[in-house]
């Protein structure tokens, strides 16, 4: 499958100018056709609910594959909320957490939440939209429980110096949570090579697949530190075997931090992640980042202010500064281009569906 054969089978992408997928990503065709196979065979009660459980493996194969890790080490887990909130619970009073303000709540929330129990959150705030790395680096001292960051901002797309603070943070004796529900699918995630402890992403964004689904990277520190906190028959070494008994018999590898499964979303997850691997994710980075570079490059011809970043803190999300965002995503719209309203103006996202023609036609909008 290339760029171009994808775009072809999203409708979003053929029948509009999509530029929304930091909201939800689009889904394909081969996606669909999976879901409404599985509402037809479940409403006539033909389905085998083990060919579903069967199609979460895969999907855990083809995740692990997507972001280079081994598929031991990757649990399912939908929602970046509930994973934070789980890790964060077992923090012990006077542990210190370092997070900065521009982090969607989901990523922000479990954490501060912790305070009254006397866990230590420092929370660093952002200058023009981003952290410099010297003050990431003085934040995290030399103790820190958890540093806790999104691959890329969900405001903005700032993307932050993983791989550094995945060093600061085991030098000051922690773990670093990578929030990927942006950047999970749409730009290239080595949570191995670059140290993260934790990365746990959404499927309903970069993913392309339906909300529901989504998965979490662990390392093995992260393994032997925290514990599952929802445990259940899906925990098992074998949740085919784990429905009644006191022998708790907990799989040895990360899918013991899985949660019960939303057949629906896996079955959609698992043409999404078929069709995503097969580009391969550093292929997608660069088409995302090259149609993201040359929307930049417009816009500056245009005289529109972006987020002053560094060239390695670009990615496929740009976020144009402007007063009246709401109109201006009303103005789009009838324009058949599909933005989003953020805190500073309208949000644009770029992924391998969409092409230069999209990136020309939001700029002339916006003209
Ligand atoms: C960076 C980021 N994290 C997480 C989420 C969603 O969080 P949850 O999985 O808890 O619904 C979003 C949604 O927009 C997001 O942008």
């Amino acid at each position: 499958v290339t760029p171009a054969e994808l775009r072809r089978l999203v409708p979003a992408a053929t029948e509009r100018t999509y530029l929304n997928t930091a909201t939800y990503g689009p889904a394909s065709r081969p996606v669909v056709a999976a879901i409404q196979d599985f509402t037809d065979r479940w409403s006539r009660g033909v389905a085998e609910y083990l060919e579903w459980e069967a199609a979460a493996e895969d999907c855990r194969r083809l995740f692990a594959k997507l972001v280079d890790a081994a598929v031991e080490d990757v649990a399912i887990q939908p929602y970046v909320s509930a994973t934070a909130g789980a890790i964060a619970v077992q923090l012990r009073p006077g542990e210190r957490v370092v997070v900065d303000d521009l982090e969607y709540t989901s990523n922000l929330w479990p954490w501060l939440y912790q305070r009254d129990r006397g866990v230590d959150v420092t929370v660093i705030p952002a200058r023009e939209g981003r952290v410099d790395l010297e003050v990431w680096l003085e934040a995290i001292g030399e103790r820190v429980a958890i540093t806790a960051v999104s691959a890329m901002q969900s405001s903005n797309g700032y993307r932050a110096p993983l791989a550094r603070l995945a060093a600061a943070t085991h030098a000051a004796g922690g773990l670093l949570f990578v929030d990927a529900c942006q950047g999970a699918g749409g730009i290239r995630l080595n949570p191995v090579e670059d140290g993260f402890d934790f990365l746990a992403a959404d499927s309903y964004k970069w993913m392309m697949g339906p909300r529901g689904m989504g998965y979490l990277y662990l390392s093995k520190a992260a393994q032997e530190r925290f514990r599952p906190v929802t445990m259940g028959w899906r925990s098992g070494r074998h949740p085919q075997e784990s429905y009644y008994g006191v022998d708790m018999d907990l799989s040895p590898s990360a899918s013991r931090f899985d949660s019960s499964l939303s057949w629906i979303a896996v079955v959609g997850d698992r043409e999404s992640l078929g069709l995503l691997t097969t580009i391969g994710a550093g292929r997608i980075e660069a088409h995302n980042l090259a149609l993201a570079a040359r929307f930049r490059a417009g816009l500056t011809r245009l005289g529109q202010e972006t987020d002053p970043f560094r060239p390695e803190e670009h990615s496929p999300i740009v976020a144009v500064h402007l007063p009246d965002g709401d109109a201006v995503v009303q103005r789009l719209k009838q324009a058949g281009v599909i933005a989003s309203r953020r805190a500073t103006g309208v949000r644009f996202s770029f992924h391998v569906f969409n092409d230069e023609s999209d990136v020309d036609r939001a700029l002339s909008a916006l003209a």
